[in-house]
């Protein structure tokens, strides 16, 4: 009797060795993993909280999806993916898009949009979960519903990935609008996950570097009541993430009118969402329809261009109680050179 059970607690024991030989090689072994993977965002010290979503909770695997998808042309019968016009060297933007109906926008970068509560120029999204289904419609990417649900069932890494992202087993049991729903969640978990801060000016910020002379001119003039830019490009973000008419446009028609469009209020006329400076040097041309090809442009736009009449934003008016910055040119080099250190190169790689 003693014998056996001595016999037994040897066996046991290595029975025990073994399994934990087995754990260390592989961690925990897969079938005992569950999914998804809580993904936890770094916010960067100093910027605000990130909007995250409690109905599209960050996961790792979800961002995996997203990026894939954000990337591929899988989801179009034309070709295009996201970064078809928001491409990776232009900060995730791109020159200009022209709408069917005649529109012309300049596309916005897609850069630490995880901390923004309102998207588009006149703010017409306010919800980045959903922005994304907007674009399988034909002016963008003429999306067939049946070969999206052929290629991504029959593709092995993207239905892994529902399995494990949304506990999806096989796509083909969603409805379009919930395939659609569930495309664009992960894009935006994929967005909200894409934090940019590692500008020259941000490693200024943490005393890594120093700006030479003619960028620390330029981001006094910025940061002074000289310039005067900082009330509505506001650290860190640079944008005040409201509405404002900064007095680019003299007459309201069309694209113009901005966010009016969105709320038919007269106050709104002619605002557009403060766009973020950051990599600013990246994304021309500039301004809601692109009309400035260059920061110069832009420059000798607040130096000297801004119109008057009653839409315009009281910021715009200086304590000099004109519109006019009256910059030299020299400062004028100092303020564009300041923009040029708000780029993360980085980011775009
Ligand atoms: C054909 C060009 C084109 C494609 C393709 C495209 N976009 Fe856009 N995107 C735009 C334009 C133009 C705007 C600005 C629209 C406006 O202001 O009304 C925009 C705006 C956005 C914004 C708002 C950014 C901000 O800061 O306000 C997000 C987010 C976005 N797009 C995500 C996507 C995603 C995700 C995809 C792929 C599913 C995509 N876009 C594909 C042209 C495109
Ligand atoms: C009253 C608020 C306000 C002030 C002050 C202001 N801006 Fe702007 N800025 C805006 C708005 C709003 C837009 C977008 C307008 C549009 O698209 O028509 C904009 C657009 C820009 C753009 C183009 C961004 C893009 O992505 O196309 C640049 C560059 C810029 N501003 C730089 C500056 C500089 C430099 C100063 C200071 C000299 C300044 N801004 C002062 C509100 C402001």
């Amino acid at each position: 009797m003693m014998y056996l059970a001595n016999q037994n607690k040897h066996i046991i024991l290595l029975w025990v060795a073994v399994s934990l030989v087995a754990c260390k090689a592989n961690e925990t072994p897969e079938a005992a993993k569950t999914y998804p993977t809580p993904y936890t965002l770094e916010v960067p010290r100093g910027f605000p909280n990130p909007k995250l979503s409690t109905t599209n909770p960050l996961t790792v695997e979800g961002i995996e999806l997203g990026k894939r998808l954000y990337n591929d042309d899988i989801l179009s019968t034309n070709g295009r993916s996201c970064t078809s016009c928001h491409q990776p060297i232009n900060s995730y933007s791109s020159p200009l898009f022209t709408s069917w109906s005649g529109i012309t926008y300049s596309v916005p970068p897609h850069i630490n949009l995880g901390f923004k509560s309102s998207f588009n120029w006149d703010g017409s999204q306010n919800s980045l979960d959903t922005l994304g289904m907007g674009d399988f419609e034909p002016e963008f990417f003429n999306t067939d519903p049946v070969l999206l649900f052929k290629r991504l069932s029959e593709h092995p890494i993207y239905s892994d990935l529902f399995k494990k992202a949304y506990n999806i087993a096989n796509v083909n049991d969603l409805t379009y609008h919930e395939l659609k729903k569930k495309i664009a969640m992960a894009i935006a978990q994929y967005l909200r996950s894409r934090v940019s801060a590692n500008s020259k000016f941000d490693q200024f910020r943490r005393r890594e570097v120093l700006l030479d002379n003619l960028e620390y001119e330029g981001y006094v003039i910025f940061f002074s009541e000289k310039g005067d830019c900082f009330h509505c490009h506001t650290e860190p973000l640079f944008t005040d993430q409201q509405f404002h008419n900064n007095g680019v446009s003299n007459t309201y028609t069309g694209f113009n009118r901005g966010r009016f469009a969105i709320t038919g209020k007269d106050a709104d006329m002619g605002k557009f969402l403060t766009p973020t400076l950051r990599n600013i040097s990246l994304t021309a041309p500039y301004m809601h329809d692109g009309r400035f090809k260059t920061l110069e442009e832009v420059v000798d736009f607040y130096d000297s261009g801004v119109h008057a009449n009653g839409y315009v934003d009281p910021l715009m008016t200086k304590t000099n109680g004109e519109r006019e910055l009256l910059l030299t040119p020299l400062q004028k080099l100092q303020l564009i050179a300041f923009l040029k250190t708000l780029t993360d190169i980085g980011y775009t790689q």
